[in-house]
């Protein structure tokens, strides 16, 4: 693991997970309100957080509860520290139980909008929430907690929740039985700013800020050695690339590998930018028939995925070889994929796919890794690589996964198909694009269907390909809603696709949410 730009950072605070499902967006909603702060595991060695050296803590909420043995518990470095704690949820709980109060599992359960009552002013609510106000917040508990710990005192009810917010200014422990990081509590963000603020955070971390710490950490970390970048033409790895070129000019060299199942194009436009306009030393290299003779007659998704995604790193490490000498390998890895790596709860999972990037490289390569963009959230990647000047089409593009069109394509993939698709997306994302949609659209594409249907065409028969075309809003991907097309618009699109290419003459919309799909298809 490389941890960059630490010790630049004095404004930082340190969110303990307890395992809720939203504790990432507690690090949104700071990062947001300007200040610096990351998420770890409620039981990170004690060390690794002191030497973090927070000027605040906030404990996430979680699904356990404290009312039983061997649940999650604060660690103690947290009290130890002499630094403001908000405790939201299981962490109020927790800190609470821990402190000397009491927790008790009640029958007054509150899941949803909640009244909050303002029963007193305090800290946290400055500029905000006026004491005899009642507020909307959102509440999710089963516990609450039944006796307050010396020192605190209650500032806000609710029905189920006595004591639904708590403080002791005097040591700066807050505590709310609420979700502030949930957007249905409609003034939490603000909540939050003021924690910060009470943490003595200043509030002045940008991506400006941001950007020049990690050039000097990158120049720090690689010295002078060779690193190399696989350039997928996503938004990650390209910002990563640029930013690595201006920390370290032609010791960059990013590899590009066209494996025939990109979009229309899409090849040629990105060899164009970084070749072209940012002067990036590229090897382009155009592998699309290995990958299409390794598909032939391949149809299982998973069969699929594999045989991309390990012909990716044997045709890498060809190009890699041709460089020698390299030392780092630089990937666009971000903070979801960083917490996710970490998280402690839930056990073994199934494998519902085999996701790939150039993940697998390092062990098998000895190349160190560089991985400038760790400490980020997708919406924070866009914001550095505007900093870094990157055109606005290539900053706000859709997510576009590593195997491509080809699980797109269900069945068979070959040529042939691939450029039926290539045509109707291209069709798809210009109409989207014309009407403004595509920046409120997560994730837009179309899928070749393997299936026929009986179609008429003027005055005679045909028989060709579905194609089904989707469109999802999603925070993260990890969840998905379907995103609301007009049924006029989407049967204008519909029309030229039909008129347009040959070989589909029959458009669905794929109104799945997520769960129960996944966004693509396989
Ligand atoms: P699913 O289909 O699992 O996709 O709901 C969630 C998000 O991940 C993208 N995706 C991938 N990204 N390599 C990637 O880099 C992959 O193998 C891969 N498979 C899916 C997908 O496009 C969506 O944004």
């Amino acid at each position: 693991m490389v941890f960059i730009c630490m010790e630049q950072i004095h404004d930082r605070l340190l969110i303990l997970d307890f395992g809720s499902q939203v504790t990432q967006l507690i690090a949104r909603r700071l990062r947001e309100a300007g200040t610096y702060c990351e998420v770890m595991p409620f039981n990170t060695p004690p060390d690794r957080i002191t030497e973090f050296a927070p000027r605040g803590f906030v404990l996430s909420g979680g699904p356990a509860s404290v009312t039983e043995d061997f649940s999650p518990r604060v660690p103690d470095v947290v009290w130890q520290m002499n630094v403001p704690v908000l405790g939201i949820c299981y962490g109020q709980q927790s800190m609470c139980a821990q402190l000397g109060g009491k927790v008790e599992t009640g029958t007054h359960h509150e899941f949803g909008r909640t009244e909050l009552r303002i029963a007193d002013s305090c800290g946290l609510f400055d500029g905000l929430w006026p004491k005899g106000s009642n507020q909307t917040v959102w509440m999710s508990h089963g516990d609450r907690v039944t006796r307050l710990p010396a020192g605190f005192r209650v500032v806000g009810t609710s029905k189920g929740a006595p004591y639904a917010a708590i403080a002791d200014e005097t040591r700066h422990y807050y505590g709310v039985q609420f979700h502030p990081e949930v957007v249905h509590t409609p003034d939490g963000a603000k909540l939050l700013a003021n924690f910060a603020r009470l943490c003595g955070s200043k509030g002045d971390w940008t991506m400006a800020a941001f950007k020049d710490r990690a050039i000097e950490a990158i120049r720090k970390q690689v010295g002078s050695s060779k690193v190399i970048c696989g350039l997928s033409g996503g938004v990650d790895s390209s910002v990563t690339a640029v930013l690595l070129h201006e920390a370290i000019g032609s010791q960059l060299t990013c590899v590009f590998i066209d494996n025939g199942l990109l979009r229309l194009n899409e090849a040629d436009e990105v060899v164009k930018l970084f070749k072209g306009h940012y002067n990036i030393p590229l090897i382009h290299r155009d592998a699309s028939g290995i990958f299409l003779s390794a598909l032939k007659g391949v149809t299982d998704p998973e069969v699929k995925r594999k045989t991309i995604g390990r012909l990716f790193i044997e045709v890498f490490e060809e190009e890699a070889k041709k460089i020698g000498g390299a030392k780092f390998l630089a990937q666009g890895t971000l903070y979801p994929d960083v917490i996710e790596s970490v998280s402690f709860i839930g056990g073994p999972s199934v494998t519902i796919k085999s996701h790939h990037n150039v993940g697998g490289l390092p062990e098998r390569m000895n190349l160190k890794l560089v991985e400038p963009l760790r400490e980020l959230f997708k919406d924070e990647v866009r914001a550095l690589g505007r900093e870094l000047g990157l055109p606005e089409t290539l900053v706000g593009r859709h997510p576009f996964p590593g195997p491509g069109l080809a699980i797109r394509v269900p069945g068979e993939v070959t040529k042939e198909r691939l450029d039926i698709l290539r045509q109707a997306d291209r069709i798809y994302i210009e109409e989207i694009r014309t009407a403004g949609l595509y920046d409120s659209i997560w994730q837009a594409f179309a899928v070749l269907l393997p299936v026929r249907s009986v179609g008429v065409m003027g005055d005679g028969r045909s028989y060709d390909c579905a194609c089904s075309l989707r469109a999802v809003t999603s925070t993260d991907g990890m969840t998905a809603d379907v995103y609301p097309f007009d049924v006029p618009f989407i049967t204008k699109i519909s029309t030229r696709i039909v008129n347009e290419v040959r070989g589909i003459n029959r458009v669905l919309y794929d109104v799945t949410t997520k769960p129960p799909g996944t966004i693509e298809w396989e």
